[in-house]
């Protein structure tokens, strides 16, 4: 990879990802998530099929490289009574046709990092999110331990909200994971009492949903040596990184 960290050559430009950008795409998957994605995944973001997405791409890059992507964001609408979250959304949320964007993977290439290309794409997911008038949040999951990602989404104003024990299960271990959240066009949490007894009601009914599967699926058989996560798709990298080195979210908010 050429044209390393901080240089004053780069010049980054973000744009939707398309067909040709297939094969890189997929690569940087490979080599940035533990999860072996489906090659379906990447044919649904590349035919942007129920997926949306951005690519960042380096113009100055030598060597026909200009166009290769070197970062990514891969995010799906989904409705708001059917997501995991209905219960962090203000009344409402569970009855309309509200919608919400769930951020399914983002990635940055190593010599391309701290250059505030994530955070760029992240900003472009809020911009979108914010652009759809039915849509009252963005929403992500991440592994409990990737602090370098955690730190980028508490600086872009997303709150962490839930800690979901044994999320992830990847070469044999369970990790948890973190549920972060960034309210837009005036989404926000429940606040009156009712709005959050209501909460406390669905988030105990989806409790019980997720037993009531486990029991019924026996989910770990399922689970490929790669690991897998609840939500398909999900937020998860188990490359350590080198500020990887404490795991805490002391700063989360819970809602
Ligand atoms: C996480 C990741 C996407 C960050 O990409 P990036 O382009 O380097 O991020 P940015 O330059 O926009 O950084 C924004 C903020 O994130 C945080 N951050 C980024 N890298 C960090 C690191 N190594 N350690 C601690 N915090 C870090 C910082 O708060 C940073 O703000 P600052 O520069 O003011 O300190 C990138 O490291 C990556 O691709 N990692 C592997 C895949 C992954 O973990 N994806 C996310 C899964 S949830």
């Amino acid at each position: 990879m050429v044209n390393p960290k901080g240089s004053s050559q780069s010049k980054i430009c973000y744009r939707p990802i398309r067909p040709s950008d297939l094969d890189v795409l997929e690569h940087i998957h490979g080599r940035l998530f533990p999860i072996r994605y489906e090659s379906a995944f990447f044919q649904d973001v590349v035919n942007g099929r129920d997926i949306v997405s951005w690519g960042a791409v380096d113009l100055n890059r030598p060597n026909g490289q200009s166009d290769e992507l070197i970062g990514f964001v891969t995010a799906r609408i989904v409705l708001a009574k059917e997501s995991e979250i209905v219960d962090l959304l203000g009344y409402d949320s569970a009855k309309s046709d509200q919608t919400l964007v769930y951020i399914l993977t983002l990635g940055v290439v190593e010599s391309y990092r701290s250059l505030g290309i994530a955070s760029s794409l992240i900003r472009e997911v809020i911009k979108y999110g914010s652009s759809i008038p039915t849509c009252r949040a963005v929403y992500l999951h991440v592994i409990s331990f990737n602090i370098s990602a955690i730190n980028l989404y508490k600086k872009m104003s997303f709150k962490c909200v839930r800690r979901l024990q044994g999320f992830y299960f990847i070469n044999g271990q369970h990790y948890d994971s973190f549920l972060f959240i960034h309210y837009v066009n005036g989404g926000r949490s429940p606040c009156s009492p009712l709005e959050l007894l209501s909460a406390m009601i669905s988030y105990m009914k989806s409790g019980f949903k997720a037993v009531a599967a486990k029991l019924c699926k026996n989910e770990v058989r399922k689970i490929s040596r790669w690991g897998k996560c609840k939500e398909n798709h999900s937020l998860v990298s188990t490359i350590p990184s080198k500020r990887n080195t404490a795991v805490e979210c002391t700063g989360c908010e819970c809602v």
